[in-house]
């Protein structure tokens, strides 16, 4: 009963949620589209949080992607033990980075006066449901090993069941309950997305890497205005 709600309808309500409220924010608050940067406001520990973390969680969301759309290549790749254990370690290491990353996002906006006026309740819930995707990421990877492997033949048919409309159950059923625990949580992130500065990642401003570099010029003295906390 419990596994039929987390994984045949949890999944349904929560990416209903994700496009109803990311289009309907997207033509009615079009200006909250925005990762509502901090930068400003301090850059120094913002760059040991955001940084690593961006590296990370990017790296480890492609690897899930391909586990998804490209499963029989991985399992080739994995076939030889060495590929698999660097593709093993590589994404363990990028995670560990992730979550240093958002360690220090979450410290900075406790510890930075002007970072915590401006975070908001969602901002709490969202950098929560994170901390929880990527710590249980971490104990599937250091406690049920080989993951890149079983992905592609346990997770990959779940999740095109779901897209076919024909939820198959049996291929999570069985799984320890740390990976039932990430995947329940992944469906709350992906609910929770619309209302969070996560919509940035939807419109990523990719025209930045090709156009013509801007000068920005201060016109105070930034230390100054910085060091007020
Ligand atoms: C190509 C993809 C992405 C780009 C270009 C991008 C860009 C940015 C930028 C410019 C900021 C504002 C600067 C800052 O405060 O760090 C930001 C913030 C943030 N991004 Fe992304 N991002 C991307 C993907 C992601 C993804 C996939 C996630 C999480 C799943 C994410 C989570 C966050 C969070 C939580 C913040 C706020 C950090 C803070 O509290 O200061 N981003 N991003």
């Amino acid at each position: 009963m419990s596994d039929t709600l987390l994984f045949g309808v949890l999944p349904y309500v929560a990416m209903g949620i994700f496009l109803i409220v990311t289009i309907q924010r997207y033509r009615q608050r079009t200006f909250t589209y925005s990762s509502l940067s901090s930068q400003f406001l301090e850059n120094k520990k913002h760059f040991w949080g955001s940084v690593p973390f961006h590296y990370g969680v990017l790296f480890v969301l492609f690897l899930h992607l391909a586990g998804l759309f490209i499963p029989d290549a991985i399992l080739a790749w994995n076939a030889e033990p060495t590929r698999l254990f660097v593709t093993e370690a590589t994404g363990l290491a990028m995670a560990v980075i992730t979550l240093v990353g958002l360690a220090n996002i979450v410290l900075r906006r406790l510890q930075v006066r002007k970072a915590r006026t401006v975070t908001t309740l969602s901002d709490w819930v969202i950098y929560g449901l994170l901390a929880v995707q990527v710590i249980t990421g971490i104990g599937v990877a250091v406690f049920h090993g080989w993951g890149s492997s079983w992905f592609a033949t346990s997770l990959t048919p779940w999740l095109w069941s779901l897209v076919k409309l024909d939820p198959q159950l049996g291929y999570v059923a069985a799984l320890p309950w740390m990976v039932k625990l990430h995947i329940v949580n992944a469906w709350l992130v992906i609910g929770f997305f619309p209302f969070t500065r996560l919509v940035h990642v939807l419109v990523v401003p990719n025209p930045y890497l090709w156009r013509r570099t801007q000068v920005v010029v201060w016109n105070y003295d930034r230390k100054k205005a910085r060091s007020a906390d």
